[in-house]
């Protein structure tokens, strides 16, 4: 059945769990949604806003039946084409580490209207909202966001090369390779290099875990922190206000106190 309303596609972020770190423009696109097609890392209260919208959950969870990326292109498709307006809510923001720009590609190729609301990504929003300040003056000129698993499934070779630099590496999808990316570091740093664990960020559930380059395996064993999970690490990692007091209990005798706003 083909619908009167002009098929469109709308790619929001909704960012990365706390309900209220959504954007307006995102809240407004689902209450103009006619679907709502949602991926697991989406915090399900933000559905309340698509009052008018059929909702289809996406994404892979333990004993759903996952939809592979081409079943979710098509199903945006028919859907717009059925209905009108489809939103895409992703977790964080869609175009990072999150085929929004694939899914836009697919449907433009089918002829319909798109857009884009981006999203605040996990990437920056998990580590400012435990105090991390991803660059700092004379600490960190730069960071960098890479994936901890490739489309071969493997760690991305960026981690050797950002391992080499100052710069603070946020790493997204790591958890199952952060055997690997220790021994990066204990080849090209030294082992007191700062790290923080996040999981679930900004969440109800969150838990997080700060050490450093030789103490992180053991404190992830202690505390069973798994995915979803960020890495982040570098001396910024020590020089957060939120942090200073854990450092000062475990670190005590290399900790040098810096001021954020230094
Ligand atoms: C497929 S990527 C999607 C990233 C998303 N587009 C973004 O911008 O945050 C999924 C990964 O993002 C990270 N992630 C997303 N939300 C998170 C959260 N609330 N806390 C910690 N890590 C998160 C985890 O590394 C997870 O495995």
């Amino acid at each position: 059945m083909q619908n009167s309303k002009t098929p469109k596609l709308t790619v929001v972020g909704a960012g990365p769990g706390d309900v209220e770190l959504i954007t307006l423009k995102a809240i407004k696109a689902l209450e103009n949604a006619d679907v709502v097609l949602y991926d697991a890392l989406v915090n399900e209260e933000l559905l309340q806003y698509a009052t008018q919208a059929e909702i289809v959950f996406v994404g892979k969870r333990l004993g759903c039946h996952a939809y592979t990326q081409d079943q979710i292109n098509e199903l945006i498709v028919s859907m717009a084409n059925r209905y009108g307006h489809v939103v895409r809510l992703k977790g964080g923001d869609p175009f990072v580490f999150g085929r929004g720009s694939e899914e836009i590609e697919f449907a433009e190729k089918f002829g319909l209207e798109t857009a884009v609301v981006p999203g605040i990504s996990s990437a920056l929003g998990v580590p400012a909202s435990v105090g991390i300040s991803l660059t700092q003056r004379k600490v960190a000129e730069s960071f960098w966001v890479i994936t901890g698993t490739t489309s071969s499934h493997e760690l991305s070779k960026d981690v050797h090369l950002a391992s080499q630099s100052a710069a603070t590496v946020v790493i997204l999808m790591g958890m199952h390779k952060l055997d690997e990316i220790i021994s990066i570091y204990q080849e090209n740093r030294t082992d007191d290099l700062p790290i923080a664990i996040i999981q679930n960020g900004t969440k109800n559930s969150e838990q997080k875990v700060v050490g450093n380059i030789s103490s992180i395996a053991n404190l992830v064993a202690e505390k069973n922190i798994s995915s979803p999970a960020i890495i982040v690490i570098g001396e910024v990692v020590k020089n957060t206000s939120k942090l200073t007091s854990y450092f000062q209990e475990h670190f005590e005798d290399e900790f040098i106190f810096q001021n954020l706003n230094l």
